[in-house]
């Protein structure tokens, strides 16, 4: 169960949830240290636990009655996966006079022992604090709750309520300040008119559940309430804003992700004592100058992002002088932020503005020159996704606490002032795709903190210096897509903890590195596009390697037998290089390989059997190469995109990713500083396919739906093993420029995804099966340049599509579309256009999306292997 209980929105990862949760904790230790009694109590509740679990022996080792031992130094409970269910005992706990905080969380309780309830707790007058979140106790316990009448806290998270709450059941507590109902499944609450008894709640926490308009409504009567959350509900509409005038105390105030619409009333300004508020996640719109958050003139955070509100950022937010955290990112604000941006706002340490860019809106213009004067105290900045231009001043020096800036995608221009590459405490920057020049690594980088450093998409130039080893951080360096040159140092290998090196797309040059292999934590690593020479090293240190792109170089050698040995490789992209030899069976010991590209080298051989352990494979392109031998049957078991059966690896290029690294954050609002690597490599990896037509690009979640093998440009000879019929899912098969022989398999007609195939340029005789015209995604059919025979097929379906340059240059093939006219003709009369429009319709509301991608690829069909030389180094796709 993925519980995040309390107030903090903080999410912990599903790892440490398994095995940090404590399934106890009782806090009596206060001045005095514990009695003779509360230590008899601890033991029987210690013969309690024995009870459940047979390791609590082994498990709470200090748990020992003897004169010296002093309880209030034993351990926790750990808490085990424990899925059974169990009783609770609440006498056990009745000898704890003293005890102020109860927190039974994650305890798998579903009950009591004599069905008593909380019931006996009452005697414990100083119990302040109850948490029994995470466990299943049914509406019931409730009523035993309200005998405890010294509470302050109860946390009732998580524990599967339902339906409406009985919150009148609780009126005999005075006391209860904080009430935590988040995580269940109630719709609303039984009683809410006949409050407020709850005199001096000060905190509510409504958060995810089902809670509707009407339901919140009632909350007006709560007067006394300082916080209050109600994120994560459904209430829809407009939101009635002047219900809650009356929570006049009111300080934090979190609404988001509750599906509401419409222009917030300027009646807000009326909550004047907000401290925080976030309306983040809804469909609000309209421009923010006279909703009256301007007035809000206690605000410390401000979160308004993934809504649509629009318009210019109205000078009026200076007027908001104690604000530290304000995130208006993905929304439609435009305009020019030259002179209205945060002139006064000192004390902010957390800014987003990113992604507000839609069509031709956008915030844009240049920042200050003292931009950094006027937010001295900022820790996280992120700009991304805008318009902004011109240089960066060289104030930045004066934001000394920044930890994270992120300027990616907009057109800034210029150097990057040396006082940014001394930031203290700076562990991210992200540069990526701006117009930044100049050599960044000069002697002045000196960032000792950095874990993600991103400069891919600019025009930097210079080596990569030695004073990046400074950063011995460094998870993830990117500076792919720039003009760097010089040697990769051998020194890269003392940065032991990168978990992405991309490097492509520049002009460095010499070998890669030996000691490049001292990277074992690496997962991404990509030199491709850059002159890099010499042998390929062995990687197979790498173990957690899922990425590996070295295309575009002049690597020469044989494959190292030892090459790679990492269970999670995805992808291995070697194109265009100068290799030769064999592929080594070492290969085969890849099994999660989807994307095995060795097209342009000058490998020779046979294509092993081996390759067929390779069942997950996708995309193979082992085109323009010197191959012999035949094509092996056993390919008709590789999968080649039966996605069916395989949960995606590669995720959507633009699905959101919550973070879970839990770093700074400010007050209330937990807003993360650092994202995972994970981001950046689904973000990343693209690889390059060509059949006959032209190579195009493919990143991310569209990997999934990509499916093709190519085997042209070899030297194959043989049959074509009717095998590969067997690959149904298969979209893209190129067997052209061999020298194959006998005839088409049959089989091809199985191939009922297959949108381009081409066998042209082989010796193949016989006739083209009749079948084939089922297939009825088929794009592109070649079988120019062979021996085929009689006649072609009936121009039905997608083959009405096909004309001479599918069919040319076999001397007895006949056709209407050929020299060469059949004796009878048993043309089709049907409308070839006409069948080709409804199929695709079809294909479109299968899938639009990817189905569109594909159609551009196959279309744009101008290159073939005879190119190849032209193109090798050029890049193919926009
Ligand atoms: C603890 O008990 C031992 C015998 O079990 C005794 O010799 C010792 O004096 C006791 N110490 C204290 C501090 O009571
Ligand atoms: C519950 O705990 C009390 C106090 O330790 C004990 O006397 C009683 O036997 C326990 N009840 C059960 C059913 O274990
Ligand atoms: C109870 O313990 C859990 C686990 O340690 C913790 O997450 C939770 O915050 C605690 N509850 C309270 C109210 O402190
Ligand atoms: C809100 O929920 C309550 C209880 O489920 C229901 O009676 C009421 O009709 C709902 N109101 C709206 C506006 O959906
Ligand atoms: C902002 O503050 C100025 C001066 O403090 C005041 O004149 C102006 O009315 C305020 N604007 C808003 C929208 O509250
Ligand atoms: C900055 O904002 C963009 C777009 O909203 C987001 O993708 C990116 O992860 C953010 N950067 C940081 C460091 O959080
Ligand atoms: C923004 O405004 C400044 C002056 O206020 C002007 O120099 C600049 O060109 C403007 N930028 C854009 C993108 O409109
Ligand atoms: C680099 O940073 C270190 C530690 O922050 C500091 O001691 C040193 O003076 C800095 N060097 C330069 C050239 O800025
Ligand atoms: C890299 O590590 C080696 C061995 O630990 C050390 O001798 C060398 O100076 C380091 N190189 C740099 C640039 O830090
Ligand atoms: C192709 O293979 C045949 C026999 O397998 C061989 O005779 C011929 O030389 C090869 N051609 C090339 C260009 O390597």
């Amino acid at each position: 169960m993925s519980l995040m209980c309390g107030l903090s929105m903080e999410s912990l990862s599903s790892k440490y949830l398994s095995w940090v949760l404590l399934l106890l904790s009782i806090q009596i230790c206060r001045c005095k240290g514990c009695s003779e009694e509360e230590k008899m109590g601890l033991l029987e509740f210690k013969a309690f636990l024995k009870l459940n679990n047979e390791n609590a022996d082994l498990l709470l080792p200090s748990w020992i009655d003897n004169n010296i031992s002093e309880c209030c130094s034993w351990e926790r409970w750990p808490y085990y996966e424990n899925d059974k269910f169990w009783l609770l005992n609440t006498s056990l706990f009745l000898s704890f006079e003293e005890l102020h905080d109860l927190n039974l969380s994650a305890n798998s309780f579903d009950g009591f022992i004599k069905n008593e309830g909380f019931q006996s707790l009452s005697s414990l007058k100083k119990l302040e604090m109850l948490d029994i979140s995470g466990n299943e106790f049914d509406k019931s316990v409730i009523k035993s709750l309200s005998t405890i009448t010294s509470l302050k806290t109860l946390v009732l998270c998580g524990i599967g309520l339902k339906g409406s709450f009985p919150i009148q059941e609780l009126c005999t507590l005075e006391n209860p300040v904080m009430l935590d109902l988040s995580h269940n499944d109630l719709t609303s609450m039984q009683g809410f008119k006949i409050l407020p008894k709850l005199k001096k709640l000060e905190i509510l926490n409504l958060g995810y559940n089902q809670f509707n308009k009407t339901s919140i409504k009632q909350l007006s009567g709560f007067t006394s309430l300082k916080t209050l959350v109600v994120s994560n509900n459904n209430i829809e509409g407009f939101f009635p804003f002047e219900d809650f005038a009356s929570l006049s105390n009111l300080e934090v105030l979190d609404l988001s992700y509750t599906s509401f619409s419409g222009i917030v009333p300027s009646s807000i300004r009326l909550m004047s004592s907000l401290k925080s508020l976030s309306l983040a996640r809804n469909y609000l719109y309209g421009s923010l100058a006279n909703q009256g958050f301007c007035q809000l003139n206690k605000l410390q955070e401000l979160d308004l992002c993934f809504n649509f509100f629009q318009g210019i950022l109205p000078p009026c937010l200076n007027n908001l002088t104690s604000l530290r955290l304000l995130d208006l990112s993905s929304n439609l604000f435009s305009g020019n932020v030259s002179s209205s941006l945060l002139p006064s706002l000192t004390s902010l340490e957390y800014i987003d503005l990113s992604y507000n860019l839609f069509e031709d809106n956008r915030l844009d213009g240049e920042l200050q020159q003292n931009v950094a004067n006027m937010i001295p105290n900022i820790m996280f900045l992120n700009l991304s996704y805008n318009g902004f231009e011109g240089i960066l001043s060289s104030s930045v020096a004066e934001m000394s606490s920044l930890r994270s800036l992120d300027l990616s995608a907009n057109s800034f221009s210029g150097e990057v002032p040396k006082q940014l590459l001394a930031e203290k405490y700076l562990g991210f920057l992200k540069l990526s795709n701006n117009k930044f020049h100049g050599e960044i690594f000069s002697r002045d980088f000196n960032l000792t903190r950095l874990e993600f450093l991103y400069l891919d998409n600019n025009q930097f130039r210079g080596t990569l210096s030695n004073v990046i080893s400074k950063s011995s951080w460094l998870l993830v360096l990117d500076v792919s897509n720039n003009c760097l040159s010089g040697e990769i140092p051998s020194w890269i290998g003392n940065m032991t903890y990168l978990e992405t090196l991309a490097l492509g797309n520049n002009s460095f040059k010499g070998k890669l590195p030996p000691e490049i292999s001292q990277l074992q934590r690496l997962e991404f690593l990509d030199v491709s596009q850059n002159a890099l020479s010499g042998s390929l090293p062995s990687l197979k240190s790498m173990e957690y390697l899922e990425h590996l792109h070295l295309q575009g170089n002049m690597f020469t050698g044989l494959i190292p037998r030892d090459f790679l040995n990492s269970s999670n490789l995805l992808t291995l992209d070697i194109r265009d290089n100068r290799l030769f030899g064999g592929i080594p069976n070492s290969i085969s010991a890849l099994l999660e390989l989807r994307i095995f590209l060795l097209r342009g080298n000058l490998l020779s051989g046979f294509i092993p059997n081996q390759l067929c352990h390779l069942t997950k494979i996708s995309l193979m392109d082992l085109s323009n190469n010197n191959f012999s031998g035949s094509i092996p049957k056993c390919f008709g078991h590789i999968r080649f995109g039966d996605f069916k059966t395989e949960h995606s690896v590669y995720k959507p290029v633009f699905g959101l990713y919550t973070g879970s690294l839990p770093s700074i954050y400010t007050g209330y609002l937990v807003k993360y500083l650092f994202f995972s690597t994970e981001e950046r490599r689904d973000e990343v990896d693209e690889v390059e396919f060509v059949t006959k037509n032209r190579s195009s690009s493919y990143r991310g979640g569209i990997l999934d739906f990509m499916s093709g093998l190519d085997l042209s440009c070899n030297n194959l000879t043989g049959e074509i093993p009717h095998e590969l019929g067997m690959l149904s899912w298969i979209h893209a098969l190129n067997l052209s420029h061999n020298q194959l022989k006998g005839s088409i398999p049959k089989s091809f007609s199985n191939l009922s995804q297959i949108e381009s195939l081409d066998l042209s340029y082989n010796k193949l005789s016989g006739e083209i099966p009749p079948e084939l015209i089922g297939l009825n995604f088929l794009e592109v059919f070649n079988v120019v340049h062979n021996n085929i025979s009689g006649r072609v097929p009936d121009m039905k379906a997608q083959f009405g599509t096909f004309g001479e340059s599918s069919y040319k240059d076999n001397p007895f093939l006949c056709g209407p579309m050929l020299e060469r006219k059949c004796n009878t003709s048993i043309e089709s009369p049907d409308s070839p256009s006409q069948s080709s429009q409804e199929r695709f319709v079809a294909i479109l509301y299968i899938n639009p999306y990817w189905r569109q991608r594909w159609f551009n690829f196959i279309e744009k069909c101008i290159y073939s292997c005879y190119y190849f030389a032209f193109d090798t180094y050029s890049k193919l796709f926009e």
